[in-house]
């Protein structure tokens, strides 16, 4: 049985429902891939735990022992895992820590799935070279839209189509927003909720501005596309300067707004925007509601396809853990040939 293993970098909300599913799955790997994947290291920002022969379920009650100042690049040097699931901060200005452990497991040849988004917005075309230079692989569905199939829509199941549209409501915080504004609620009480509900952050201008859709549809269009789209030259609106009486007219129309990602094709390049739209009650993304969010793409030779999502709090962890069983299926048919 081949032995995978796997390190996480960031262990905060996300990171331990990564390691939690892992854990759950072990078994599934061995029975349907051959393969014995264990956790073996992982860090946060000040201390790490590395354990050669698999860490065992981790609980609040029973931590790991860390170790302290086993964190940076001394974590991957001393635990070399086959597979780096990154899920610290995303530092979408300097990349942050994250892309230090990105750049650093690709140049070793490890495969690295990448859940912080930092790096990815900055320089997917970069990584992508780096990956391919050291023969590693670059995974990225819990950085895009997570447990909604975005990148994995683009680059396998309308393979051969020249995609001409691509829509998305991939911002959890501004759809509650709007969809509680159209039920009566004021913006700042729609926030105060989407923040009660752990869904908005304390500070929430990243997600009302467009700032969390802009980073998502920027490397979407870079990773499916290869687009060289800038985050900085996306066109973003948000959502703080809606009005009630925008809202009041938009109702009284039988319109629903929305805050929507898109990349378009101009020609051979792609243009990426971050828009305020309104639908109609007849079109679906108008029933995209709070705790949902939804793609929707058009392609020249298989019309529009439309993925609309609702999950839980494991829906990131499990798209990590979606690219790890494709990295295992990947490696079961190379072996085969
Ligand atoms: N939450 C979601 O629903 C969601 C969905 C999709 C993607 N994401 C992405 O997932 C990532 C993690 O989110 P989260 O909610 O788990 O955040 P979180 O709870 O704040 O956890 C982040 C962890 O990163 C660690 N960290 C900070 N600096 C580090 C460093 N230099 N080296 C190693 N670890 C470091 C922190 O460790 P310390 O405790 O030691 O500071 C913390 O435990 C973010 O990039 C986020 O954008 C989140």
């Amino acid at each position: 049985m081949k032995r995978w293993n796997v390190a996480i970098t960031g262990f905060g909300a996300i990171g331990k429902s990564v390691a939690a599913l892992l854990d759950q799955r072990r078994a599934h790997y061995q029975a349907r891939y051959g393969a014995d994947v264990r956790l073996v290291g992982v860090c946060g920002s000040r201390a790490g735990c590395f354990a050669p022969s698999g860490l065992v379920a981790w609980s609040e009650a029973q931590p790991w022992a860390s170790q302290d100042g086993l964190t940076g690049p001394a974590f991957l040097d001393t635990v070399q895992p086959d597979v780096l699931i990154e899920s610290g901060p995303t530092d979408y200005l300097t990349g942050g820590a994250g892309e230090r452990y990105i750049r650093q497991a690709l140049t070793s040849g490890i495969d690295v799935i990448a859940i912080s988004k930092g790096a990815l917005v900055r320089d997917y075309r970069g990584l992508r070279q780096l990956a391919e230079t050291h023969g590693a692989r670059l995974k990225i569905s819990g950085a895009t839209s997570a447990a909604l199939p975005t990148i994995d829509l683009l680059q396998y199941n309308l393979t051969g189509c020249t995609v001409e549209r691509v829509e998305g409501i991939v911002t959890e915080t501004t759809n509650f927003i709007l969809s509680r504004m159209m039920d009566g609620e004021r913006f700042e009480d729609a926030l105060a909720s989407a923040q009660q509900h752990g869904i908005a952050e304390p500070d929430p201008r990243f997600d009302i501005e467009g700032w969390d859709s802009a980073i998502k549809i920027t490397i979407l269009a870079n990773a499916a596309f290869d687009a060289d789209v800038r985050l900085e030259s996306v066109v973003r609106e948000g959502i703080a300067a809606v009005t009630p009486a925008q809202i009041a007219d938009w109702r009284a129309r039988g319109l629903v707004p929305k805050l929507v990602a898109c990349i378009d094709r101009m020609g051979d390049h792609y243009h990426a925007s971050v828009r305020l739209k309104t639908y109609d009650s007849q079109d679906p993304f108008s029933q995209v509601r709070a705790g949902m969010k939804a793609i929707r793409v058009h392609t020249d030779a298989m019309g529009e396809t439309l993925v609309i999502s609702k999950n839980g709090p494991t829906g990131t962890a499990a798209a990590a853990l979606k690219d790890l069983e494709h990295l295992l299926m990947q490696d079961q048919r190379t072996d085969a040939c």
